[in-house]
């Protein structure tokens, strides 16, 4: 069944077209991976599921609901958190300036009830160890890939049956973003969590993936198995270095 399913949506910045006629759906449980060049609209695509860019046309449906349509955005992005989308930007936007455990707060700020919130962060402390170890640690002093892994528990704090992650491994050592993507797996596994990632690694992110789409200037052009993808031509020729 499908968790996201995204109709015909097009957005533009003035006269700017990033997104045309975008169809697309994320099934419960899934890992689904978005692949595309510098500027295809990935960015774009993640921040329209939450209304942070408003739709041209088109209508993003959760759970069966419409929460985001062309002309009347249907729900604000807190809402839309609060329904269980939970999205790790680009380039994290941590609080650098806060400690693990504040930025870990501040994940849950939908949450009213204290006691769950003290056992999300324990989940995060058992599952992210390094976090837990630096609970009291400024952000500012993480390595990297720490801090990456401390913008995934934030977003998880919020229990997201759907998690959208925006480049995961920018800027990190390969070692570093398999890591990443293995504690995605297991997160996906353990808990059935359903995750929709844009990644530069293609071939790690398909491999990754249950299904994948290939953007390019806007537009969905290929969409396939993730391992169908893996051994097609053009993508190997345009994304795999082949
Ligand atoms: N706030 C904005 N104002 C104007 N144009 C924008 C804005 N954000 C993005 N664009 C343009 O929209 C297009 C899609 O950008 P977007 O950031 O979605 O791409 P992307 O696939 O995420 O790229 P990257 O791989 O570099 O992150 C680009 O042409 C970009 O210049
Ligand atoms: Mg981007």
């Amino acid at each position: 069944m499908a968790l996201l399913r995204i109709e015909d949506i097009s957005v533009s910045y003035g006269n700017i077209r990033a997104l045309s006629d975008v169809s697309m759906s994320v099934d419960e449980g899934d890992i689904v991976a978005l692949i595309g060049a510098n500027g295809a609209g990935k960015s774009t695509l993640m921040s329209a599921i939450v209304g942070l860019v408003p739709l041209q046309s088109g209508t993003v449906e959760y759970d069966g609901q419409a929460i985001c349509q062309s002309k009347h955005q249907k729900l604000t992005t807190d809402l839309i958190v609060k329904k269980g989308i939970a999205l790790v930007p680009e380039g994290r936007h941590v609080f650098a300036d806060m400690t693990v455990e504040e930025n870990l707060d501040m994940g849950a700020f939908m949450v009213r009830d204290s006691a769950l919130i003290a056992r999300k962060k324990e989940e995060m402390y058992d599952f992210f160890p390094i976090l837990g170890a630096r609970r009291k640690q400024k952000t500012r002093s993480l390595s990297g890939g720490e801090q990456q892994m401390m913008a995934i528990a934030r977003a998880l704090m919020s229990s997201p049956r759907l998690l959208l992650l925006d480049e995961p491994g920018l800027g990190l050592a390969p070692l570093v973003v398999q890591d990443i993507f293995s504690k995605i797996r297991i997160i996906n596994e353990e808990s059935r969590l359903t995750v929709f990632l844009v990644e530069q690694n293609a071939r790690l992110a398909l491999k990754s993936s249950d299904y994948g789409y290939v953007l390019e200037n806007g537009r969905i052009v290929l969409q396939d198995t993730g391992e169908n993808l893996l051994s097609n031509e053009s993508v190997q020729k345009a994304y795999l270095g082949a």
